[in-house]
C-alpha cells in the first residue's frame, strides 16, 4: 500500500516556523523531502533546549535513521550544505540519511556576486531585499538552459567545458555591467571539484528513491520552504523569490505526481511579518510592530535583519488556502499574542471606497489597499503550558475558531511556544 504524502508549506511570507511544524511532525514520518528554494530559507527546529537553524538540509536530519531528500526544485550552495552537514557531524547529530538529486542546481559563487550586483543596480525604492543567496540568479541560469547541475560536479570534463563557458558570460556581466573583479576560472573549477568530491556519496535519483519508498509504504514529508506570497507567479512581485513555494511546487521540485499528495498543511503564523521590500497591507510600523517583533524575536534566521511585524491577515490566507488546497492549518506563535489587551485580524480590504472580494494579485492595486480590521478581546495568561484546546483561555479559543471559520479550514496544531513539547495537537 502507498505510504501517506503530506505537505507543509507556508501561508504567508515566510518565517511561520515551518521548521519546528517539520520537526513536530516528523515522528510518523520516513522521508524528509525539501522540494524548492535555498539556502535563503532558515528553518529552526529546537530539540531539548538546543537550536539548530537549517538553511538547506530538511528539518528532518535530526531523527535517527530517516532519510531527508533535497530535490530538483532546490537550488543547492555546496559550500552551505557542506558547512550544515559538518556542523551536524560534528555534534554525532547527522542522524538521518542524506539524498541529493543530481539535477538540483548549483549556486555558484559569481550567483552570489550577481545577486548583490542585481539588487544594487535596482537602487533605492526598488530593491526587493533578497537574501543575497544568489538564489535569483541560479534559477535565472536554470531557466536558461546553462546552469550547473550537482550531477555535473561529478565529470570533470563536462564541468570544464560548462564552467568555462558560463564564467566567460559572467565575467562579461561582472566587469562590463557592474564593474566588479572577475572571477579566476581555475579557482572555481577547483573548488568545484572539491565539493563535487565530498558531496559525491549523496547525489542519487531522488525522484526514483522516493517515488519508489512511496510505492513501498513509506510516509513521506514536503517541506516547502519560504512561503505562499513569496511565490514567484502567485505571490507579491516582484516582490518574491524565484521559486514555487505553494503546494504544486513539491510535484516539480520532486519529481512526483500530483495525484500521489494526500494532505497539505499551511504553516500559519499567529499575526504576520515579512522581510525585505513589498507590499504588507496588515504592517504596523508603530508600537503593536515592535512589541510582536520583541516578544516573538522576530528576527531573520538567515540574514538576522528585523522582520516587518503586523496582524494576521484574512484576506491573503484565504487566497493561500485557495492556492494550495489547503487542508488544515498549523497555527504557530500563538504565544506571541499573550498580554495584549486586543487583538486585531484584517478581514477585508477597501479600494477606491469598495470593499475587495480577494486579494488583489497586482502589487500596484495591494499597495493601496486599506485593511479593515475585527478587533477581538486579548488574554493575559501564559499559554507555554497548554497541551488541549481546552487549556487556551477563552480569548485565545474565539481568535482561533474566528480564523477557521474565516477560512473554513480547521487548524490541527497549535504552537504556544518554540519547543517540540510546546503544542496543541488536535487533529492533523
Ligand atoms: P521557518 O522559516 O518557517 O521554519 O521559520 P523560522 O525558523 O525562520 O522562524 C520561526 C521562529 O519562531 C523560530 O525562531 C522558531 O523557534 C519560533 N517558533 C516557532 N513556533 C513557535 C511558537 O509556537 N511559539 C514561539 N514563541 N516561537 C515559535
Ligand atoms: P524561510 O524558508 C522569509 C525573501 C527575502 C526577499 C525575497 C527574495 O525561512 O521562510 P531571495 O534571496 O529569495 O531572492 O529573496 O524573499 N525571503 C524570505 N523571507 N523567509 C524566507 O525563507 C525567505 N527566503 C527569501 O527576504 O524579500
Ligand atoms: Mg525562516
Amino acid at each position: 500500500m502507498k505510504g501517506r504524502a503530506q505537505v507543509i508549506i507556508g501561508a504567508q511570507w515566510g518565517d511561520e516556523g515551518k521548521g519546528r511544524v517539520v520537526d513536530f511532525l516528523g515522528k510518523n514520518v520516513d522521508i524528509f523531502a525539501r522540494y524548492q528554494g535555498g539556502a535563503n530559507a532558515g528553518h529552526t527546529v529546537i530539540v531539548e533546549g538546543s537550536k539548530y537553524v537549517f538553511h538547506l538540509l530538511p528539518s528532518g536530519m535530526l531523527y535517527p535513521c530517516k532519510v531527508c531528500i533535497i530535490g530538483n526544485g532546490v537550488v543547492i550552495d555546496p559550500e552551505q550544505l557542506i558547512y550544515e552537514l559538518r556542523m551536524l557531524q560534528d555534534q554525532g547529530k547527522d542522524r538521518a540519511r542524506l539524498v541529493v538529486s543530481g539535477a538540483a542546481h548549483v549556486v555558484m559563487p559569481y550567483h552570489k556576486l550577481l545577486d548583490q550586483a542585481h539588487e544594487n543596480f535596482r537602487g533605492r525604492g526598488k530593491k526587493i531585499g533578497t537574501t543575497g543567496r544568489g538564489i535569483g540568479p541560479c534559477y535565472v541560469d536554470k531557466y536558461n538552459r546553462m546552469g550547473i547541475r550537482m550531477e555535473d560536479l561529478l565529470d570533470p570534463d563536462l564541468l570544464r567545458e560548462k564552467l568555462s563557458s558560463n564564467l566567460d558570460l559572467k565575467n562579461l556581466q561582472l566587469t562590463r555591467i557592474f564593474n566588479i573583479e572577475p572571477m579566476a576560472f581555475d579557482e572555481v573549477y577547483k573548488k568545484a571539484l572539491e565539493w563535487g568530491k565530498i558531496l559525491e556519496p549523496y547525489i542519487a535519483d531522488a525522484s526514483l528513491i522516493l517515488n519508489e519508498a512511496l510505492n513501498s509504504g513509506k510516509n513521506v514529508l514536503f517541506e516547502g520552504a519560504q512561503g505562499t506570497l513569496l511565490d514567484v507567479d502567485h505571490g507579491t512581485y516582484p516582490f518574491v523569490t524565484s521559486s514555487n513555494p505553494v503546494s504544486a511546487g513539491a510535484c516539480i521540485g520532486m519529481g512526483v505526481a500530483p495525484t500521489i499528495i494526500d494532505s497539505v498543511t499551511g504553516v500559519v503564523k499567529a499575526y504576520s511579518t515579512r522581510v525585505g521590500s513589498g507590499p504588507f497591507p496588515t504592517e504596523d510600523e508603530g508600537e503593536i510592530g515592535e512589541y510582536l517583533r520583541e516578544k516573538g524575536g522576530e528576527y531573520g534566521a538567515t540574514t538576522g535583519r528585523p522582520r516587518r511585524c503586523g496582524w494576521l491577515d484574512l484576506v491573503a490566507l484565504s487566497y493561500a488556502v485557495r492556492l494550495n488546497g489547503m487542508d488544515n492549518i498549523a497555527l504557530t506563535k500563538l504565544d506571541v499574542l499573550t498580554g495584549l489587551e486586543e487583538i486585531k485580524v484584517c478581514t477585508g480590504y477597501m479600494l477606491n471606497d469598495e470593499v475587495l472580494g480577494s486579494f488583489p494579485t497586482n502589487v500596484n492595486l495591494l499597495e493601496k489597499v486599506t485593511p479593515l480590521f475585527k478587533t477581538m478581546k486579548g488574554w493575559t495568561e501564559d499559554l507555554g503550558a497548554c497541551r488541549k484546546f481546552e487549556d487556551l483561555p477563552e480569548a485565545a479559543r474565539n481568535y482561533i475558531e474566528f480564523i477557521e471559520e474565516a477560512t473554513r479550514v480547521s487548524i490541527g496544531l497549535i504552537g504556544v511556544g518554540p519547543q517540540r513539547e510546546e503544542t496543541i495537537i488536535r487533529e492533523i
